[in-house]
């Protein structure tokens, strides 16, 4: 399996990609921002995406995307297909574009929205904290990316204070006192806390027969 920063010679799997994401968001039944070939392709061609391939087989991808005048920087649209799951792939490919994202804007604040607790898992390990939406991005284009998600209702009518989504950030200003390490260390990834997180939000929000899809 090779991971590399995408170019534009990959633009060939951009359509296996979008399908692959919109195909997974209809299994799991939970909303997702829809993506175009044309836009995987830019995303491709200016260095600023990660694709794993095992031979010439499309295996998984993720994403940079700047907001902010590069205040923020987001790694969106992971996806390893269904053949490559369960491996550490996503694991890796997560690496590589927090990575890449540290080394084309190191004074970025990286974050992301995700209902996946794979993400939420991997996230905590690279340094992530999860965060209310008001210390996300205020640029509009980012959260218009959620009209397409089938659970925008529910974004518009907490005013985008909160969704079924969890925020997470990764702020490198943080300086890594004795103090923050401790916190840091004692918040780690509990599995239990987020399950129980996304149950709750789901209750809330969701209408009852939605729900029990879930
Ligand atoms: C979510 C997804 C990217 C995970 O890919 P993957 O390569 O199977 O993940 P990994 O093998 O790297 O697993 C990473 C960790 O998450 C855990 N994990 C994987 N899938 C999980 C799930 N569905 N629920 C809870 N934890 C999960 C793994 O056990 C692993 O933890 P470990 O370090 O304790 O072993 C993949 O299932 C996918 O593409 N899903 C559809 C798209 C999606 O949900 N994208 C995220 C949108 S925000």
């Amino acid at each position: 399996m090779k991971i590399v920063v995408a170019n534009k010679s990959h633009s060939k799997y951009a359509t296996i990609i979008c399908e692959t994401m919109a195909e997974s968001a209809k299994v799991r039944g939970t909303g997702i921002a829809k993506r175009t070939p044309e836009y995987v392709i830019t995303k491709m061609e200016n260095s600023n995406a990660v694709i794993a391939l095992e031979g010439d087989k499309f295996a998984g991808f993720c994403y940079i995307e700047v907001w902010s005048h590069e205040k923020f920087v987001a790694n969106s649209g992971l996806i390893v297909h269904p053949d490559y799951r369960n491996m550490g792939l996503a694991k890796r490919i997560k690496k590589e574009i927090f990575n890449l994202s540290r080394e084309k804007f190191p004074k970025a604040k990286i974050f992301g929205i995700t209902t996946g607790l794979a993400v939420m898992k991997i996230n905590y390990e690279l340094g992530y904290k999860p965060v209310t939406f008001s210390e996300l991005t205020d640029d509009p284009t980012f959260w218009k990316g959620c009209q397409t998600c089938k659970n925008y209702d529910i974004l518009q009518r907490t005013e985008q204070k909160m969704c079924l989504c969890t925020g997470m950030l990764y702020d490198s200003e943080i300086k890594k006192t004795k103090k923050n390490k401790q916190a840091s260390h004692d918040h780690s990834y509990d599995k239990k806390v987020l399950q129980r997180l996304k149950n709750i939000k789901q209750h809330l929000f969701l209408p009852k027969e939605k729900e029990h899809k879930k």
